[in-house]
């Protein structure tokens, strides 16, 4: 079966339309209709005339788009398409957690569950964080969670301390310094790209940190002709496609692992998008009180980043 005529026939005929991360594999981003970092598909999903959207991404990447349009119909083509920072930070362990600091509000990361954006006063992305976290008074108390890397990140370049839920991501908490320090030395002339989800040690070594986006942007506009990329490897695909003249290494953490794959983000194939448009399954739910809480803190994001001309 041809996936990609087939889901382009679905696709017109239900009026929908395919939201996909850069970590999806290349062939889902070439048929997607948007391709884009967390707060890129966040604001497309917001913005969408689509009857239905077809999220190639996680699982709380759908619900993001699910929680923007309750009254849509939102696919997801593996809902075990989960997210390692996601499942860190269970909405009961979070609540006790935030009891401790009643006079703190909660800023967090968009890769968390529904639970824990009720459970918030603004989302943020790796696009925005610094920027919003920087809207807020140098005084103002915050909790950041679930991604401490991210908001060890954020205390060191602005200077707060805010207080850090102890999650990390699987990909780019394993990339190691030792790694890194190997590829620099075989590749002189190449900058560092790092995803400030990496951990301390690794961005202390980059030229560059920031989001998929970010990151993207700077490979098309920096003179280097070499670039280590600390991060997924899905966002390749975009960076050859677009500079192709340009040499792009991942890091990898032995020679027999491709660790730099991210196991949820992988899930998704052709043929379950395919399958998924077809049958209109799997979809996502989520109760109406839900929905109504965890809205706020994601157009209290969107709302702060037009404000500040970050989107
Ligand atoms: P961004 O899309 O914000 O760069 O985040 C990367 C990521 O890990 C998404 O799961
Ligand atoms: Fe989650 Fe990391 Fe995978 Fe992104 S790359 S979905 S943060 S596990």
């Amino acid at each position: 079966m041809d996936y990609i005529d087939e889901i382009a026939k679905l696709k017109k005929q239900k009026k929908a339309v395919i939201l996909a991360h850069y970590y999806q594999i290349p062939e889902i981003q070439e048929i997607a209709d948007y391709v884009g970092d967390s707060l890129g598909l966040a604001q497309n999903a917001a913005e969408t005339n689509a009857e239905i959207i077809v999220f190639a991404g996680v699982h709380f990447m759908a619900e993001t788009a699910k929680i923007l349009n309750p009254y849509k119909m939102v696919l997801l083509p593996d809902l075990d398409a989960g997210c390692s920072l996601a499942d860190s930070c269970p909405p009961q362990d979070f609540k006790k957690f935030r009891e401790q600091f009643p006079d703190h509000i909660v800023l967090s990361y968009i890769n968390c569950t529904s639970g824990i954006k009720e459970l918030s006063d603004v989302i943020v992305t790796s696009g925005n964080a610094v920027q919003i976290v920087e809207s807020f008074p140098k005084e103002q108390k915050i909790i950041f969670a679930p991604d401490k890397n991210l908001g060890g990140y954020i205390n060191n370049i602005s200077g707060r301390n805010m207080v850090l839920w102890d999650g990390t991501c699987l990909v780019h908490n394993q990339l190691t310094t030792e790694a890194i320090i190997q590829l620099k030395t075989e590749h002189p002339d190449a900058e560092l790209l790092a995803h400030p989800e990496c951990d301390g040690p690794v961005l202390k070594l980059a030229d560059m940190i920031g989001s998929t986006t970010a990151m993207l942007k700077y490979s098309e506009k920096s003179t280097s002709k070499k670039f280590i990329v600390a991060s997924e490897t899905g966002i390749l695909h975009q960076m050859k496609k677009n500079s192709p003249y340009k040499q792009f290494l991942v890091v990898p953490k032995d020679k027999t692992c491709s660790c730099n794959d991210c196991p949820y983000m992988k899930m998704n194939t052709l043929e379950k998008l395919y399958l998924c448009l077809k049958n209109e399954s799997p979809q996502i739910f989520l109760n109406d009180n839900t929905i109504e809480r965890a809205q706020k803190p994601i157009h209290k994001m969107l709302t702060i980043s037009k404000k500040l001309g970050i989107i």
